[in-house]
Formats: C-alpha cells, sequence, structure tokens
C-alpha cells in the first residue's frame, strides 16, 4: 500500500514544497501554490521499483533506422511546421491562448486526415458533443468519419483509445480538462494535467498513434501550469495571434523530429482557418504608403521570408517619463535601438512619447528588424515619408555600426517578388544579389540617419 501524502505543490512550474506559502520560491509566482494528494509513486516504497522491473535489451548506436512515418493532415501550413507531418507514435502539445482557434484548427486536421481513409479519434473535454458537430457542420466538414467523444476521464480515455483498432490521430482538446483517479487532487491541477498528459504520451508510444494535445496559455505566455508537459511530448507547436486580427500563426518552437522556428500562417474566416500561402502580401496588404513612420522590415521566420510593416510614432511627451508602448517587438531592443540613435548618431529622440508595433498582429524578435524600425522612427521624427519601394533589414550594433544579416539573399528574392526595388541594409556578399533590387549598404547607422534627414529637408 503506498502511503497518501499531502504536499504542495506550484501551479505555475509544478515545484513541490511541504508547506504552504504565498509566493512559489522557484518561479516566483504568487499565490499559486495548492494542496495535493499523492500517493507514493515509483520508489517510494522499498520494494516496490526494484521488485517489477525486469533488465531491458541494451544496444548499439549503429542498426538500420526506418524514416519516420508521417501522417499527413492535408492542411499544408500546419503540416510544415509539424515537420512534414504527424511522426506515427509522437505526442504533440497545440498551446494558445483561449478562443484563438486550436479547437477549429484541430477539427480541420481531423476531418481532412479522417476523409483520407485514417482513424482519428476527437476526444472534447471543454465542449459537449452537440457544439462540435455544430461547429463541424458550419465549417462543412460532418461528413467526415471522425470518432467524436466527449471525455475528461483519462482512464476512460485510454479504455476508449484502445478499443477497436488503434487510431492513426488523437486529438485530446484540452489537457486542462483531464483528471485521473490515480492521483487525488483537484482537477486542473498540475499533477492532474501531468499525470494525464502522461499517460496520453505513453499511450502514443505504445500504439504507434499521433497524439495531439491541445493546452491553453495563460496571460503571460506559459501554457498554463503544464509547462511540465511541454518537457513530455516531442513537438510543441504554438498558435497565436491577436483575437482582434484575422491573422493567426502556428508556431513551432520544440520538435523532436523536424526544425523549429518553422511557422505556419491562417487566417480566421466565418469557413474556420484558411491557410495562407503568401504571407508577406497579407502583412502588406493595408499599408499606410507614403505616411512618415513606415518602414517594410525583409524579415525570415524558420524557414520562409516573411515581408512586414513596422510602424513607429514618435510624438512630443507631455509627461516627465515619456511613454513607451511596443507591440509585436522586444522592448528592450527598442531602448537599445534608442539608446543608440541617441549616443551614436546625436539624435535627440528620447524624450518623446514612443509606439512600435509590428503591423498585422506578428510576433518578431529578429535583430535583423533593428534597421527597419530605427528608419521607422527617424521617419516619424522628422516627418519624412519613407520611400514606398524600398526594404529594410540589418543589425545594430551598440558602437552605432549596421551588420549584415544571415539569409540576406532570401530577403532580397522576396522583397523582388512582392514589387519592391530597393534594400536598405548591411553589407552584402556579392553572390546574394539581385539584379532586381537597388543595393543601400551601410557600415553605420549615422548614414541611414542622414539620408532620411536630407530626404525630409528635400521634401520641405
Ligand atoms: P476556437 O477554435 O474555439 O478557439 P480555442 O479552441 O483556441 O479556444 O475558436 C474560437 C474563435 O474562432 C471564436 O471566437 C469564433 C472564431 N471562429 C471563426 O471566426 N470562424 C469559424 O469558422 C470558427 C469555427 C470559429
Ligand atoms: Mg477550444
Amino acid at each position: 500500500m503506498s502511503k497518501i501524502k499531502a504536499k504542495f505543490v506550484c501551479q505555475s512550474c509544478g515545484s513541490v514544497t511541504p508547506r504552504w506559502s504565498g509566493r512559489c520560491d522557484n518561479c516566483g509566482e504568487w499565490n499559486s501554490i495548492a494542496e495535493e494528494m499523492s500517493g507514493g509513486g515509483v520508489g517510494a516504497g522499498p520494494k516496490s521499483a526494484v521488485s517489477s522491473g525486469r533488465p531491458a535489451a541494451l544496444t548499439s548506436l549503429d542498426g538500420t533506422i526506418a524514416d519516420a512515418q508521417r501522417t499527413i493532415s492535408g492542411i499544408g501550413e500546419l503540416d510544415r511546421v509539424a515537420g512534414g507531418g504527424f511522426v506515427a507514435g509522437s505526442a504533440v502539445l497545440v498551446g494558445g491562448d483561449p478562443g484563438i482557434g486550436k479547437s477549429t484548427l484541430l477539427l480541420q486536421a481531423a476531418a481532412q486526415m479522417a476523409r483520407t481513409g485514417k482513424r482519428v479519434i476527437y476526444v472534447s473535454g471543454e465542449e459537449a458533443i452537440a457544439q462540435v458537430q455544430m461547429r463541424a457542420q458550419r465549417l462543412g466538414l460532418a461528413d467526415a468519419p471522425v470518432h467524436l467523444a466527449s471525455e475528461t476521464h483519462v482512464e476512460t480515455i485510454l479504455a476508449t483509445l484502445e478499443h477497436g483498432p488503434s487510431p492513426d490521430l488523437v486529438v485530446i482538446d484540452s489537457i486542462q480538462t483531464l483528471w485521473t483517479d490515480r492521483v487525488e487532487s483537484a482537477p486542473g491541477t498540475v499533477t492532474q494535467v501531468r499525470t494525464g498528459a502522461q499517460a496520453l504520451t505513453r499511450f502514443a508510444k505504445r500504439s504507434g498513434a499521433a497524439v495531439v494535445l491541445v493546452g491553453h496559455v495563460t496571460k503571460d505566455g506559459q501554457i498554463a501550469g503544464p509547462r511540465v508537459v511541454e518537457h513530455m511530448v516531442d513537438a510543441v507547436l504554438y498558435f497565436e495571434g491577436d483575437t482582434s486580427h484575422a491573422f493567426r500563426i502556428l508556431r513551432g518552437v520544440k520538435n523532436r523530429y523536424g526544425a523549429t522556428d518553422e511557422i505556419g500562417v491562417f487566417e480566421m474566416t466565418e469557413m474556420g482557418l484558411q491557410e495562407v500561402a503568401n504571407p508577406s502580401a497579407l502583412f502588406l496588404d493595408q499599408r499606410d504608403q507614403g505616411a512618415a513612420g513606415s518602414a517594410v522590415f525583409a524579415g525570415i521566420e524558420g524557414t520562409r521570408p516573411v515581408l512586414v510593416e513596422i510602424q513607429a510614432l514618435v510624438a512630443p511627451s507631455p509627461l516627465g517619463t515619456p511613454r513607451r508602448a511596443v507591440v509585436g517587438w522586444d522592448s528592450a531592443r527598442l531602448a537599445m535601438v534608442l539608446a543608440v540613435l541617441e549616443a551614436r548618431c546625436g539624435v535627440r529622440i528620447g524624450a518623446n512619447d514612443i509606439y512600435l508595433n509590428v503591423a498585422g498582429g506578428l510576433k518578431n524578435g529578429e535583430p535583423a528588424a533593428d534597421l527597419a524600425v530605427a528608419a521607422a522612427l527617424i521617419s516619424s521624427l522628422t516627418g519624412a515619408a519613407l520611400p514606398k519601394d524600398a526594404v529594410y533589414f540589418g543589425e545594430i550594433s551598440l558602437s552605432g555600426g549596421v551588420r549584415p544579416v544571415v539569409h540576406a539573399a532570401q530577403r532580397l528574392k522576396e522583397a523582388a517578388k512582392l514589387g519592391f526595388s530597393a534594400a536598405h541594409c548591411g553589407r552584402i556578399a556579392s553572390g546574394d544579389r539581385t539584379d532586381a533590387i537597388s543595393l543601400q549598404a551601410y557600415t553605420a547607422l549615422e548614414d541611414l540617419v542622414s539620408a532620411i534627414a536630407a530626404g525630409a529637408l528635400a521634401e520641405q
């Protein structure tokens, strides 16, 4: 018999403490510690662990390896982020804010896959069967032979999955609703979620099914509670975007079977999520051409070039401490660009309120965007619009230099494809150049600043 003991578990990071406190020592979260009951677990009893173990067969590193068997969902953008389809026997966590479209995406993928003759089981713990059916009908997916269940009890789910032929794809929506009677803590607690996810991950390995676990993200961007689940699964995909925009971005952050940092772009419509084949065209669609403070950045997302508009507004501040508001970019990087402009280029910008926005709801963390941000800032400060047909990319160093960035050829090619004819950037190797784009290469940020300021003088 294992002994039942009370322990205190942080619901944010999963760390265990012997007594309750108001703040978790491990992750610093306030009010996240809850009491949970637990059985002994493996190794708790003196005999339990060793007596039930059997020696496993050991083998060498070489041997014939079959390629990972993949199931294609038929949604190209999703398959690409997953590394070319879902790998049989793998567990994938799909995280995102509530309401972003996780259930919609996975219902569409499940239906597509079922139509190609795969056995697909969709377990909804959040919505009743009628709700899922209603959504399927609205999306025109009701004819797909998906096997649907509404269930939250892990043991019942496992029994359902084991029953009948082995499934190719299992969707569990969501892991926060799972509960198992093997642990005694309340549903939704870290221990429950972790135990449930572990059981389903083991089922994936055992049966060869691809198991997709849906997880909600909390306001601070962590997959709620089950950050612990990230370590268990083979791939973690985040579904992000601004609910006020139609664009949704699926981003791979961990993948044992493929590249990470790959993105898939979708648009939320009345007919569910539609794939966006050419994201740059979409992000530049409503560009404010000819307005001061707008610069087009030629970025790279995973393996794909994506052009986005960077908007800046620099306005005199009525406050002692000027405001800085950044959407879609790193605010620490903005502070750095501002400091370099002040200290190395003699631009008096720091006393102003500054707003920076990556249009379209894309989140971008690339240092290569430094030059586009600087161009947008100077353009807004001087009131001079930047040339409409130019893109900007390059990293700025603290000494005020402009550094070349990787994948320049791809950035230039994408810009040419979308009708741009000039690029302002760091130095570029001659092999990377494109005839369609005239290059303006800078080694010092100061030169870009004077070029934009000269444009402002010429306009007056
Ligand atoms: P949902 O998939 O339920 O989000 P999640 O599972 O991540 O919580 O998506 C919900 C939102 O998507 C909801 O606000 C309505 C919107 N939506 C559409 O705009 N079009 C559609 O065809 C569907 C199914 C949903
Ligand atoms: Mg949902």
